[in-house]
């Protein structure tokens, strides 16, 4: 018996935010749609997102929110996006809050919103500290109600891509449950697999975040856009890079060094702890790499919110006093935490227009392909985004996404998808349980995050990427014997990590290109070489094509300007 066909108008990959919101959008407008995700909806990533979702909701506060937005991107931000996004951004609030979204509120009963880095004004709205949550439990809800399929543990190893008509049609996957292929063909295809920090040692992001979706279709000679603007958020938990959110120090939060010294003065003297979030990052690496880091390692900073009211932490951030406790042993209410720089988010992605319309090249677009979330790159964050802005982008182009479905779903064709379409997985799976080298994933893994966060992490050098362009060689080579302990087909969770490493290793790669050939320091990418931001040669968005011997080339197309112009970026 041929792999099973299963036929929907719809597609989506992925059930975070993005997901979602695209889901029951088409769905609403009577397309069947079905959403494939690894995990159960609820444990996606959006959901770890901690504290707050941006809108301007006094009509006085869009235009700098807007500008904010461009200058935190260090004017590597696509201004058509921005203003777009920006301006809806008070809309998009309403949207969720008339589903039932449950939003902290000011004592005379309108939301409340805390100050967040980057920004002029407070204009995260929050619940408490479990923002994210509260965002995702409300849109699946109603993107169930609306009839949307969600089939859960259902892995997406392929895409259904016919190269000369420039045409998504469906994706391959297998239960996990079971290990048994089937094809899903739709006019519409949908990726919205969030993003790529795992790539890193020391991350925030949940151990699903493996950039599948990226690779996949890089691996069909699709191109992925700026991929080296990967951000650190300057908190995570040290040791283990588990997030505490931007809103402690929304909240009133101070760092300080061996020295007792709040260093963020030397560095961003208006902002301090509220500068952007690549300033603030780089701040506490550079305390720690000159011997002023805390903690038994000394590779650590103070978070001190130990003069804040009790009531404050208690009521605001009761997951983050939760975390802490866990994983330090310490009160943040008594005590101060130790925290370091932890790699978060990802800039780069899938090129999209601002409908979530798939770009395969400058001027082109894949009919029937569409992205949206921390997978595609609008360009919304350019070189840096501001905390707070990923939950509003992630709803608001994950809708945006799903209306441009509705919109083009008279024009696309359903092409028949046949059987074997699912060749290529199922052969990548039977040759990853037939190897029997050496190597585990786990041991290949760990080489591969340590090796970025030392080489491609937030200090870059010319040196540190070309070793890091070898070592991956080394690394693939490894792969390519690598042993997979389990060969049952129930649960293989251990097959599953095989496949998502070999997604990370080949997005890894357009990582340290595009790092490499960008010679300039903007936003998160900082080369120690090149100290200065670059307009004349880099005010270009870096678009990466890998062919099918792991080879990537590089080509530069314009940032869409608006009417801020790039201006020294100071804090
Ligand atoms: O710090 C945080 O709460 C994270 C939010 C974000 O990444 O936008």
């Amino acid at each position: 018996m041929g792999t099973p066909v299963h036929k929907f108008d719809v597609v989506i990959v992925g059930a975070g935010l993005a997901g979602c919101a695209a889901a029951k959008t088409a769905q609403e407008a009577g397309l069947k749609t079905v959403v494939l995700t690894k995990l159960h909806p609820l444990r996606s990533h959006s959901g770890a997102a901690q504290g707050g979702i941006n809108a301007a909701l006094s009509e006085s506060d869009t235009a700098s929110h807007e500008f904010d937005t461009v200058k935190g991107s260090d004017y590597l931000g696509d201004q058509d996006a921005i203003e777009l996004m920006t301006r809806e951004a008070p809309q998009t609030i309403r949207w969720l809050e008339h589903m039932g979204a449950v939003f902290s509120r000011n004592d005379d009963g309108t939301i409340a919103q805390r100050p967040f880095g980057g920004q002029s004004h407070p204009r995260a709205c929050y619940a408490k500290d479990r923002t994210g949550l509260t965002c995702l439990q409300t849109i699946y809800e109603q993107a169930h109600r609306a009839g949307v399929q969600f089939l859960d543990e259902w892995y997406v190893g392929d895409l259904l891509y016919d190269k000369s008509s420039d045409q998504a049609y469906g994706v391959v996957a297998y239960s996990l449950k079971e290990t048994e292929f089937a094809i899903f063909n739709a006019k519409a295809v949908m990726f919205a697999t969030g993003g790529y920090a795992r790539a890193f040692g020391i991350n925030s992001n949940a151990h699903a975040n493996t950039g599948d979706g990226l690779s996949i279709l890089a691996r069909h000679g699709l191109p992925l856009e700026d991929m080296e603007f990967v951000q650190f958020h300057p908190t995570g938990l040290a040791g283990s890079g588990i997030l505490i959110s931007e809103a402690a120090r929304g909240e009133g939060g101070h760092l300080y060094n061996s020295e007792n010294e709040r260093f963020m003065e030397k560095y961003a003297p208006s902002k301090m702890e509220l500068a952007p979030r690549d300033v603030v990052s780089r701040a506490i690496e550079k305390e720690i790499l000159e011997g002023r880091g805390v903690g038994p390692n000394k590779d650590s900073v103070w978070l001190d919110l130990t003069h804040l009211p009790e009531e404050i932490i208690e009521t605001r951030l009761p997951e983050l006093r939760d975390l802490a406790i866990t994983f330090l042993g310490r009160d943040m209410a008594k005590e101060r935490i130790l925290i370091r720089a932890t790699a978060h988010y990802s800039m780069g992605g899938i090129p999209t227009d601002i409908d979530g319309r798939v770009r395969s090249g400058a001027e082109r677009k894949v009919s029937g392909l569409y992205a949206a979330g921390e997978c595609a790159c609008v360009s919304i964050h350019g070189a840096n985004r501001l905390g707070a802005n990923s939950l509003l982008e992630a709803i608001f182009f994950g809708r945006r996404a799903g209306e441009a479905i509705v919109q083009d779903i008279g024009q696309l064709e359903l092409r028949e998808a046949i059987g074997t379409e699912s060749d290529r997985l199922s052969g990548e799976v039977s040759a990853l349980l037939r190897n029997n080298g050496p190597d585990t994933v786990h041991a290949i893994r760990t080489d591969l995050q340590q090796s970025m966060t030392r080489n491609a992490g937030v200090f870059r050098t010319r040196a540190s990427l070309l070793e890091q362009k070898a070592y991956l060689a080394t690394l693939r080579d490894r792969f390519s014997q690598m042993r997979v302990g389990d060969k049952s087909k129930l649960y293989n969770t251990d097959l599953q990590e095989a496949l998502e490493l070999g997604h990370m290793l080949d997005f890894s790669a357009f990582i340290v290109e595009g790092a490499l050939a960008r010679e300039e320091s903007r936003g998160a990418h900082y080369r120690e070489d090149f100290p200065e931001r670059n307009d004349e040669r880099f005010l270009q968005h870096t678009f990466g094509t890998m062919d099918p011997s792991g080879k990537i080339a590089l080509e530069y197309t314009p940032v869409t300007l608006g009417r801020h112009t790039p201006q020294a970026r100071t804090y």
